[in-house]
């Protein structure tokens, strides 16, 4: 079964005249590891928000882990860890990194109970995982960008989802920090989780290669799997304004 299932989608921003995806065409089973490229503007933050449901599909069908996004936005964003490209937490913004994260378990939990046991041990988890032990009291908003960046991580891994968006998730991190969220990018594809992520970074790449997609003006130009070393190489070929 395809956790992602796109075809024929148009999707439109709120008072944009113009669609923004146009005639797309996708599917994503488990286990794959899915990498957007394409030139900037060509729609890749606007793909993985048409498939949580955040932007508005005009045309076409959508479904994601099983469900309706046109009907089921609100269940499939509880299911589905999302990374986003640009966030920004004001330095009073009232949340230590520890509740940050454990808000990744409110889609399961609800909001007004309780963490249980195996809330506490996913939280912890996922922390770990992200090597951001010593930061955990910390108010989130007074964190670097790059330690920011590894507890919007550490969020999403605690969702424990069933599908992985990552929108450059190394923007802010350096060169060890790529190289070790790359294994646990794997690591979580390697169990069966698909992982979709946008990036420009191709170090940052497994090294078993990926499922490379380019976009160019809203739709899907190239979809190849690929070595990591071809990557580069493949967009600039694939389109006319890399
Ligand atoms: N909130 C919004 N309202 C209206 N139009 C938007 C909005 N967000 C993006 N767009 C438009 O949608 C198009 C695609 O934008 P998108 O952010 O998906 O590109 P991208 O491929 O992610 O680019 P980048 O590499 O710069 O992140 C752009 O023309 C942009 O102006
Ligand atoms: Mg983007």
């Amino acid at each position: 079964m395809s956790i992602i299932e796109l075809n024929g989608i148009y999707t439109a921003y709120e008072g944009g005249d113009k669609p923004v995806i146009k005639d797309l065409s996708l599917k994503v089973g488990r286990g794959e590891f899915v990498v957007i490229g394409g030139p900037n503007g060509a729609g890749k933050t606007t793909l993985l928000e048409s498939i949580n449901g955040l932007v508005k599909i005009t045309h076409g069908s959508a479904k994601v882990c099983g469900l309706d996004v046109r009907r089921s936005g609100p269940d499939i964003r509880k299911r589905a860890g999302y990374v986003i490209q640009n966030f920004y937490f004001d330095p009073f913004t009232p949340f230590t990194v520890e509740q940050v994260v454990m808000m990744g378990r409110y889609g399961r939990l609800g909001f007004f109970n309780r963490p249980s046991e195996e809330d506490h041990r996913a939280v912890d988890r996922a922390i770990r995982l992200a090597g951001i032990e010593d930061l955990v009291n910390k108010p989130i908003g007074t964190l670097s960008g790059g330690q920011q960046q590894k507890a919007m991580i550490a969020h999403n891994l605690a969702k424990e989802p069933d599908l992985m968006l990552l929108d450059e998730p190394f923007s802010n991190l350096d060169f060890n920090s790529r190289e070790y969220f790359k294994g646990v990018f794997e690591d979580i594809v390697r169990k069966g989780t698909p992982v979709v992520m946008v990036s420009h970074a191709f170090d940052g790449l497994p090294d078993t290669g990926v499922r490379l997609v380019v976009m160019e003006g809203g739709r899907i130009i190239s979809d190849m799997a690929c070595r990591v070393g071809e990557v580069e190489g493949v967009i600039r070929k694939a389109c006319a304004v890399c």
